[in-house]
């Protein structure tokens, strides 16, 4: 099986009925979903859901998924989220997708909150994947001068040759920090800049990673203490 299917369906095992339910973005995540959407058309699971992206949403509407809002629920129970880079510490890197500040918040408002990936997303230190972070419109290359300022060469991601704007109506910048020696201060560095939205170091949230691999085997990371 798909590597990133094996992971994302093992996740659901967190999904309970009665429980409100964060559903993230991406290709793995894409595999949560579905299983979420299987069993609630066939086996009956009573959730509620908030979804991470446009895309997401769509795709849990499809399947018929109850979608609520944070009028109707003041918590997530379980949130089911990809990610571009996983340390040892269950840190991460997302936002490849362009999805990072909605999946900040839901991860935010979330009890539980679990992480499937492929094994290539496993790294030692963080930094590899480059960093993104959003930022608004406004002023734009004065805040491309004050991230360059902190150590990288951003870049203002485009999508088929035009600038790709996120849900929020924001735009990424790809930051290659190299490796990232200290995630706590360059996150705390980032967002004293004014023109930033949110980064895409998710650190002190994940309570487990499930990461499936190639072999067909999965390997799954608790959150330590
Ligand atoms: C979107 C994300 C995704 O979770 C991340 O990019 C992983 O995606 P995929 O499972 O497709 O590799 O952070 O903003």
């Amino acid at each position: 099986m798909n590597p990133k299917q094996l992971a994302g369906e093992k996740a659901v095992e967190y999904v309970k009925s009665g429980m409100n339910v964060g559903l993230g973005t991406g290709s793995t995540a894409y595999f949560a979903i579905q299983e979420i959407g299987r069993r609630f058309k066939n086996e009956g699971l009573d959730i509620r859901a908030i979804a991470t992206s446009i895309e997401s949403e769509n795709l849990a509407k499809e399947w018929g998924i109850p979608m609520a809002t944070f009028a109707d629920v003041d918590h997530l129970d379980v949130t089911i989220d990809g990610a571009d880079e996983a340390d040892p510490q269950l840190n991460l890197i997302k936002g490849g997708g362009g999805a990072l500040l909605r999946e900040k918040i839901v991860a935010s408002a979330t009890k539980f909150y679990v992480i499937v990936a492929d094994e290539r997303k496993y790294v030692p230190q963080l930094g590899p994947f480059g960093l993104p972070v959003e930022i608004i419109p406004f002023a734009w290359e004065e805040t491309f001068r004050q991230v360059k300022a902190l150590g990288c060469m951003p870049t203002r991601r485009e999508k088929d040759g035009k600038i790709f704007i996120t849900d929020n109506q924001n735009y990424i910048f790809d930051c290659d920090f190299g490796l990232i020696a200290d995630a706590y201060k360059l996150n705390d560095q980032l967002h004293s800049l004014p023109g930033v939205v949110e980064t895409g170091l998710f650190l002190d949230k994940t309570d487990v990673l499930i990461i499936g691999k190639n072999s067909g085997e999965l390997e799954i990371h608790h959150k330590k203490g």
